[in-house]
């Protein structure tokens, strides 16, 4: 029998503004963009935006259903949009920012796993990393260099 152990890293800051200025610009793009979120279901606000390689930013919300599983969360309606408009640029950060409608929440809220699945989807498509920034409605925000770093063990077309 053999043992592994599999560690990973993330950079947690005190506040958004201890981020470059394009990353600040980024989180409040997702700012404003979970205000957009349809959730009448959860009144669960989430916002995604996304840096391309061209400088273009794609958003998203979340988009709830009355038949739940049908709704998307906000990061993969933002991924999927910047794959169908712009399906040869790059992906190089993305900014989550997420609590309840109502309520305060300084918590940083990561992707769940469906989005960490379809978002290292187009770290492989694109050969190249995805920054991934997530926090709360304020207060700390949470970093890692690489999707894979919050999905180790990820299936991907390797195995297929
Ligand atoms: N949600 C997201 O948009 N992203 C996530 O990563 C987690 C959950 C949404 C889905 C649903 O509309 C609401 O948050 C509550 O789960």
């Amino acid at each position: 029998m053999e043992k592994k152990q599999i560690t990973t890293e993330i950079e947690i800051y005190e506040d958004v503004s201890e981020l470059p200025a394009a990353v600040q610009h980024l989180m409040q793009k997702a700012k404003e963009v979970r205000a957009n979120a349809y959730a009448p279901y959860s009144q669960f606000l989430v916002g995604a935006a996304l840096l391309l390689s061209n400088g273009e930013i794609v958003s998203g919300s979340n988009q709830e259903n009355s038949s739940y599983p049908s709704g998307l969360c906000a990061e993969r309606t933002a991924i999927y949009a910047a794959g169908a408009n712009f399906p040869n640029q790059k992906i190089l950060q993305i900014a989550i920012t997420a609590g309840p409608r109502e309520r305060a929440n300084t918590v940083p809220v990561p992707p769940c796993g469906a989005c960490r699945q379809a978002i290292a989807e187009y770290e492989q498509k694109q050969k190249q990393p995805i920054e991934v920034y997530f926090m709360g409605k304020s207060g700390k925000v949470c970093k890692v260099a690489s999707l894979l770093s919050l999905l180790p063990l990820a299936f991907d077309r390797h195995f297929l």
